[in-house]
């Protein structure tokens, strides 16, 4: 038989290799996370998605001479103007963990109407080949901010996340189902063909 071909996740995080893994389920691919060695070259993100999601990957295929894949991604809040955005994990400053941030999300709506808190994560994946063809598609998840956290499941804004055409934050929904919906989800959904055709599918 004859083995899928290997593909380089741009990112070190374990977590994220095993989000890509059940995203991608189906799809004739050996994905594995960069190693130290490749992600060395990483140049220092910007306050663009594609931008972001292009460097990694583009930098990881040459270093691995490998396919590589990488996201990007942000929570877009209409009453911020569409902030924090690509600058998502970085809100408020350096000390804040991802319950901090939330805080401080959460005082920058206080009081506001409800269409203040019309929000929308995106994300931008690419794939980057060898040849150096990089392919890029977009995803984006349209929901609301909650008044406050709820549930426990999931990472960073979760918690005050409520996808639309649902009554559940993002942390409260089972993973399948927040991966059947998120904008990471929709993104690698659209690059599925590219990725099978690597097999010669
Ligand atoms: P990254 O580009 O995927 O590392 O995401 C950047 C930041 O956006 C993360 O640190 C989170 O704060 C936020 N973010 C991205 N995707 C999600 C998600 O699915 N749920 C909650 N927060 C997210």
């Amino acid at each position: 038989m004859v083995e899928a071909p290997r593909v380089v996740l741009a990112s070190s995080n374990p977590g994220k290799l095993r989000e890509f893994a059940a995203l991608l389920a189906g799809v004739p691919v050996r994905l594995r996370n960069a190693s130290p060695e490749e992600l060395a070259a990483l140049p220092e993100e910007g306050d663009q998605y594609e931008a972001n999601a292009r460097a990694k990957a583009v930098t990881v295929a040459q270093a691995s001479g490998l396919p590589a894949l990488a996201d990007d991604s942000g929570l877009e809040v209409d009453g911020l103007g569409g902030a924090p955005g690509p600058l998502s994990a970085r809100y408020g400053g350096d000390p804040l963990d991802d319950a901090g941030r939330v805080a401080r999300l959460l005082a920058a709506l206080a009081e506001r109407p409800g269409a203040a808190r019309n929000a929308r994560f995106v994300c931008v994946a690419a794939l980057a080949l060898p040849d150096g063809t990089v392919h890029i598609r977009r995803g984006e998840c349209p929901g609301r901010i909650l008044p406050e956290p709820r549930g426990e499941g999931g990472f960073g804004y979760d918690p005050v996340f409520e996808p639309e055409g649902h009554t559940r934050s993002l942390a409260e929904l089972p993973a399948d189902l927040k991966n059947s919906l998120s904008h990471r989800g929709r993104a690698l959904a659209g690059l599925t063909e590219e990725l099978t055709r690597l097999s010669g599918g």
